[in-house]
């Protein structure tokens, strides 16, 4: 028992490495949450400090949660759970990290992660449409939003496990939760569109 809840703690402590909050002070000497949309993740690197930034950002993002779900495969011995509780939780430490008063980002760069090394192929199919979605409209909010809301259906439509599903379905809810400004602003017809410069709305 007490190996399963150290990798979920653990979990949580990496999750709370906010990678575009480090980068931004370390280089540049600036909060990102002051910043563009003022969240703390790959998206608003990209608007804040451009393409180099945001793609390490992204994959060190990504990271975290492929590692979270490891800690879990490795310490939770046969569980399906105990890897998916993992993600969950370097997610929650994405979003609410510890050692940033609790504001970071929106969680879907390490959902990704997460999501990619739980159930590769569920995650592939809905990342593809998300990610033509975002082609289409130029939203990566939208396009967030299309990918922790097309995992859980595609895990329904590819009948695997339970758990699985019932762990993307609280990651889709933790998305929505984080894009609720973002939401407000798509049916506005004021969300930012990629490559333009943004205003702050967390
Ligand atoms: O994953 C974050 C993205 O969906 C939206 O980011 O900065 O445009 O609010 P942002």
């Amino acid at each position: 028992m007490i190996l399963p809840f150290i990798a979920v703690v653990v979990s949580y402590l990496l999750g709370s490495v906010s990678f575009s909050v480090i980068y931004a002070k370390l280089f540049k000497g600036i909060d990102i949450r002051k910043h563009g949309s003022g969240n703390a993740g790959a998206t608003n690197t990209l608007r804040v400090l451009g393409i180099g930034p945001a793609i390490l950002v992204l994959a060190l993002d990504v990271l975290k949660g492929i590692a979270a779900v490891w800690i879990g495969k490795w310490l939770g011995g046969d569980s399906v759970w105990v890897p998916a509780i993992c993600g969950v939780s370097a997610i929650a430490g994405h979003n609410w990290p510890i050692y940033f008063h609790f504001r970071g980002g929106k969680g879907v760069a390490t959902a990704i992660g997460v999501l990619a090394t739980l159930c590769f192929l569920p995650a592939l199919y809905a990342g593809i449409i998300a990610i033509l979605t975002i082609v289409v409209t130029r939203y990566v909010s939208l396009g967030s939003l299309v990918f922790v809301t097309l995992t859980p259906i595609s895990l329904v439509i590819m009948d695997r496990p339970w758990p699985l599903f019932w762990t993307s379905l609280i990651i889709c809810v933790f998305a929505y939760w984080r894009h609720r400004s973002n939401i407000v602003k798509i049916i506005k017809g004021q969300e930012n569109k990629l490559g333009s410069k943004g205003g702050k709305h967390v």
